[in-house]
């Protein structure tokens, strides 16, 4: 088979694009060939290009010249199609295909290229299952209609930020790559640095440090929409390399990041076809957040956890040996419907059984029978509690829903002593835990395409420290360069109570996932050595790391904040994907490996000798 050259032929038309009204019009298309039907005198060819598919047909007799080059091709050659549109007859047309009224009837073919049969099928629109084998020919992989139709998104959803900022007075001012440590709590990615052997320079874990010199600059508004690097444990939602829009402001309140944050939301949204509500995002403090939904990211599309404490007489806590400190907690899973007998029990021993010996206990598991009533609660308790118990009281309830009532018993764990919180976590847990197994029954987390799909809140008021038990020490829970309410440090609490210590400090969750976090900073030299020294760093130390930006502190730093939200996140979440390497374009595995360019390798000896570097492997 000969290929042919390109010549100076142009395309005319998108595949995609060609409707009923092209009729007549003489067009030359140019893509991949996406299936083949040979039909003896006659072929066709599914032709594609990024924007859809048009047939092709080529007849024996009038071209024969094409009709030979079409015998030849096979799904995936590139290839060059003359010809005239005509309107397919009734009974052709294929209403599933946006082109499906049409097709295009060649007079000249040019096989521009040839390709090996690809390692999985291109046309299908199915799952692929090997995902390793996806990443290794990636290119071919991203040439599928879905992961197309996921970069279209991602370029339409971040030209609608860049936008929105630009037209509130952001500037776009890129911050560098080769730099120090930024402390965001994960590890760095280092480069060591040839010309001075012996030093590294540090990829950004994000342009933290920068974004707020610009501050000190004047700058007044900044955004980036920026790679940041952080070699951590690796999730469905966690890459090594990903992409943050990152902003800050100067003499902001906490409501102008959330307008702004808020703002550009509904821009992104709105360019996916989906237009938010109009009323701002809930707000709730980190302690209500725990309180109600075990987590600091709360996923609003399922009911809240209820506190049943004082639903249970004193003298009840004793019969079931339940610790009297600690709350009660129940909560249910809508639309579970019928549970029989022996599901229920297998459910019931499944839980015992993932608490362990941590102290907790659950009276039972039952399907609300009525409206705020839970009954089958005493049977698994011996007749002790014979009561109709009216738990979920208030709230409105199917007879169809699973309700699940967690108690602490006699006797505290040790968990408890540093965390007064762990039981609303642990039971939090196993609520998020029980509406996955059961999403198929309650259908909260299918996408319908609409706005209601998608439930955002912003959580204030993060503790500012959190206990790390393996160090003993008390480390920053968001970054340390976070303001703490005015009146802790007024009271002391920095130094007597860390633990009450409230930060500044904000997420914004969309159904269960954080897709940003920001703070009010400390704009006062004087208060950031504080927390410095609050956090273990002495003077020598945070000199040492952060010299250069107390130093800027001295400088007229005018009071500033930001926020900055996982780009990747945003698109993962519209796409409707469940994980990052469907809407990033060249993905490390979960082993934070590109398979494709097979990246990270070893170097030559004379690489490691330029950057004065020796490795020993110790496994
Ligand atoms: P934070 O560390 O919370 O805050 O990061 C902000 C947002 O970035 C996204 N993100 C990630 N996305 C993919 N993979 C990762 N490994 C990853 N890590 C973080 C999340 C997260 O909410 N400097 C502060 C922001 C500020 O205070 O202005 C910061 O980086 O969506």
């Amino acid at each position: 088979m000969t290929l042919d050259f390109l010549g100076t032929l142009q395309r005319s038309h998108y595949c995609g694009d060609l409707r009923s009204s092209n009729s007549g019009e003489t067009v030359t298309l140019m893509g991949w060939v996406n299936g083949r039907r040979d039909h003896g005198g006659l072929i066709f060819l599914d032709l594609r290009d990024r924007t859809g598919i048009t047939q092709v047909v080529i007849d024996q007799e009038s071209s024969p010249e094409a009709h030979a080059k079409a015998e030849a091709a096979r799904p995936e050659f590139v290839v060059a199609v003359t010809g005239k549109i005509r309107e397919r007859g009734e009974g052709l047309k294929n209403p599933k295909m946006p082109t499906g009224d049409i097709e295009l009837v060649a007079t000249s073919l040019l096989l521009l290229n040839d390709a090996k049969t690809p390692p999985f099928p291109i046309a299908d629109d199915g799952p692929i299952t090997n995902e390793e084998i996806r990443l290794k020919y990636r290119y071919l992989d991203l040439r599928r209609p879905e992961l197309q139709k996921n970069f279209l998104l991602r370029h339409k959803v971040t030209r609608a930020i860049r936008d929105f900022l630009s037209d509130n007075g952001f500037l776009e001012i890129e911050t560098p790559l080769l730099t120090r440590s930024t402390p965001e709590g994960a590890r760095d990615y280092l480069v060591p640095s040839r010309v001075h052997p012996g030093h590294f320079f540090a990829l950004p874990q994000s342009p933290q440090i920068f974004k707020q010199l610009l501050m000190v600059s004047g700058f007044d508004r900044y955004f980036q929409i920026a790679r940041c690097f952080r070699d951590e444990d690796l999730r469905a939602d966690r890459q090594p390399d990903f992409t943050q829009i990152d902003l800050e402001v100067s003499f902001p309140q906490m409501a102008t990041i959330f307008a702004t944050a808020e703002g550009f939301l509904h821009a992104a949204f709105s360019a996916a076809g989906i237009t938010l509500p109009a009323e701002p995002f809930i707000q709730m403090t980190y302690d209500q957040a725990i309180v109600k939904y075990g987590i600091d990211k709360p996923d609003m599309r399922l009911p809240a956890m209820v506190d049943l404490t004082e639903t249970l007489t004193p003298e009840l806590r004793e019969t079931l040996k339940i610790e009297a400190a600690l709350p009660v907690l129940g909560f249910t899973i809508p639309q579970v419907g019928e549970m029989s007998g022996t599901a229920r029990k297998a459910l019931l021993a499944e839980i015992r059984a993932t608490f362990g010996d941590s102290g907790l206990d659950m009276l039972d598991v039952a399907r609300l029978r009525t409206n705020a009533t839970f009954v089958p609660l005493a049977e698994a308790i011996d007749g002790k509690l014979s009561l109709e118990m009216s738990i979920f009281n208030g709230s409105s309830h199917s007879t169809e829903d699973l309700g699940i009532v967690i108690t602490p018993k006699l006797g505290t764990p040790a968990m408890w002593n540093y965390d007064p919180q762990w039981i609303y976590k642990r039971v939090g847990a196993l609520r998020l835990e029980l509406a996955k197994k059961y999403a198929d029954k309650h259908k909260l987390f299918e996408q319908t395409g609409t706005a209601a799909d998608f439930k955002f809140l912003w959580v204030t008021d993060f503790p500012m420290y959190e206990w790390n038990e393996e160090a003993k020490t008390w480390d920053a829970a968001h970054h340390p360069f976070t303001s703490p309410h005015e009146e802790d440090i007024k009271s002391g609490a920095l130094v007597n109570d860390k633990g009450s210590v409230r930060a500044l400090a904000y997420d914004v969750v969309l159904n269960g996932t954080e897709l940003g976090s920001g703070s009010i900073r400390i704009h006062r030299k004087d208060v950031q050595a504080e927390i410095f020294r609050s956090l273990g760093m002495g003077d020598e130390e945070a000199h040492q790391r952060f010299g250069f930006f107390l130093d800027a502190l001295e400088y007229g730093t005018p009071p500033h904040g930001g926020i900055a939200l996982g780009l990747d996140r945003i698109v993962m979440i519209l796409a409707g994907a469940s994980s990052l390497r469907e809407v990033i374009a060249f993905p490390k595995t979960a082993k934070a490996i590109d398979l494709m360019v097979d990246a990270p390798t070893t170097v030559s000896d004379e690489q490691l000798r330029a950057l004065s570097l020796k490795t020993v492997v110790r496994s």
